[in-house]
């Protein structure tokens, strides 16, 4: 058992992911509707590392379709079950004649991009909050999510910035959070366009020295049709 499917039942019960999550859902819409992504008619998502879904979740409004991807088993199961019982609640609204019934088609998947592939369709928007600094395989995970990108499609990736290593405290072997500008030259040579970053959240953490504030990073990608 990994140590996220040891996590996945209780993590809901974590004030602070819901808090974060609401934040950068609320940049994430603002971020599409700069680059006109908002308006577009049909359009599809693909949350990498959702975790619970909760991100994922509140953003059900901006999509047609999302897919929600994790290599925990034990998250897509939580994410299987809060998505069904949201579904239920929308067909029991329907018959209320509440509301029109419009919720993007959700789609929980067990997949790990350092160890496979996506052979779905492609997608107008993936997105991802603090997995980056989990991945090993970071620049081929980062290929594999501009494959999955269709042509003029954009990756938003939500990241610590670079830190001390106090956030997980010793014996984490991921990476320290990543330099801003650093973290935009890889996304760059991987193809994309154009590339955005600010700070979006400041996480608070306690820590070994005490209670620290983590800020997050926003990067925006944009991916745009090649010419020839
Ligand atoms: C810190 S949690 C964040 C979860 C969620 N995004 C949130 O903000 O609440 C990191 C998540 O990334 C997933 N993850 C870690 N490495 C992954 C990988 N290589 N492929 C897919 N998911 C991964 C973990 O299973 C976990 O659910």
């Amino acid at each position: 058992m990994s140590e996220f499917d040891a996590r996945a039942r209780s993590w809901d019960q974590n004030p602070g992911h819901l808090k974060r999550a609401e934040a950068v859902a609320a940049d994430i819409k603002a971020a599409l509707r700069a680059c006109g992504l908002l308006e577009r008619p049909g359009l599809r998502g693909l949350e990498y590392g959702a975790g619970t879904g909760t991100l994922g979740l509140l953003l059900r409004d901006v999509f047609a379709e999302l897919i929600m991807m994790d290599a925990s088993r034990e998250m897509v199961r939580v994410m299987e079950e809060k998505c069904r019982a949201l579904e239920q609640e929308v067909q029991d609204d329907k018959q209320e004649d509440k509301q029109d019934g419009s919720v993007a088609d959700l789609h929980p998947v067990f997949v790990n991009l350092e160890q496979e592939a996506w052979t779905g369709a492609p997608v107008d928007v993936a997105f991802a909050l603090m997995v980056m600094h989990h991945v090993g395989e970071l620049e081929l995970v980062l290929r594999r999510l501009y494959n999955l990108l269709d042509e003029e499609g954009c990756l938003i990736v939500v990241d610590l910035q670079a830190e001390d290593g106090s956030f997980h405290g010793e014996d984490f072997d991921g990476h320290l959070g990543f330099e801003p500008e650093r973290f935009s030259a890889l996304l760059k040579d991987l193809g994309f366009t154009r590339v955005d970053q600010h700070i979006c959240y400041i996480m608070e953490r306690e820590t070994a020295a005490g209670l620290r504030e983590f800020p997050l990073v926003m990067w925006v990608a944009a991916k745009e049709k090649k010419v020839g």
